[in-house]
């Protein structure tokens, strides 16, 4: 029997396609982790194949470098190119404003620091990760941590009001760690009322790497839904 993909894979295929047809002959990429960004990464590389485009690529994660290899897309590093043209990138969740919470892969820290070499950003995700508040229905904010300080974080995290929880790897035991080497806590706050302040504030913590918050960082975002794409602006809301 062939298997059917949900509305959400072709959703997420179809935002991730839209945002690709914006690659240009030349540019520097970020590529984004995720399962949404690894759409965008493998049509890259289908356009690579098929009309010879000519791209250097950032990966933001070891899954992100290895499916850019299988794509054959040419790799380069931010050492060469501390500016990129374009990232494409995915979401957990994302506001009115275009400001996001990303890490649920727990690749924050090289994403961030990809998307604010960037140019221009697009996001790309379903649609339901759209959302009136950033923090809504129970997702946390992952905070990269230096092991090291990892108790003196989630103690710090609680007095900002959060709930911290270290994330668990899902096929080893104990603490995920990240590409860097380092911990994931999800800090779990409720409905964010002022996600900049918030961001600053676990920004601000030592032994916080970096913080799933992503502020006036993205510049487009492409919605797949069920009855097609939709690209939003600010003020498109
Ligand atoms: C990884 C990320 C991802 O972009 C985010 O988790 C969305 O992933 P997906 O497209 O699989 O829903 O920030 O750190």
């Amino acid at each position: 029997m062939k298997h059917e993909i949900g509305w959400k894979e072709k959703a997420k295929r179809a935002a991730a396609k839209e945002a690709v047809k914006r690659v240009e002959d030349g540019f520097v990429l970020g590529l984004g982790s995720g399962s949404t960004a690894a759409y965008a990464i493998r049509e890259i590389g289908k356009r690579i194949r098929e009309e010879k485009l000519k791209v250097w690529a950032v990966p933001t994660s070891y899954q992100a470098l290895l499916l850019a290899t299988e794509n054959h897309i040419p790799l380069t590093t931010l050492y060469e190119h501390p500016e990129i043209d374009l990232t494409i990138d995915g979401a957990d969740q994302i506001d009115a404003e275009l400001n996001m919470i990303k890490g649920g892969g727990g690749a924050l820290t090289r994403e961030k620091i990809v998307a604010s070499a960037s140019k221009k950003v697009i996001i790309v995700a379903d649609e339901t990760k759209l959302v009136k508040k950033l923090g809504v229905n129970n997702c946390p904010v992952p905070v990269e941590v230096l092991p090291f300080a990892v108790s003196y974080v989630a103690r710090e995290i609680e007095k900002l009001g959060g709930k911290p929880v270290l994330r668990k790897s899902e096929s080893k035991v104990g603490p995920t760690v990240t590409d860097n080497g380092n911990f994931v806590i999800d800090a779990y706050f409720g409905s964010i009322e002022t996600p900049d302040k918030l961001r600053a504030e676990l920004k601000s913590v030592s032994g916080v790497i970096e913080n799933g918050l992503f502020i006036h960082i993205a510049d487009i975002v492409i919605l797949g839904g069920k009855e097609g794409i939709r690209e939003i602006k600010k003020t498109s809301i």
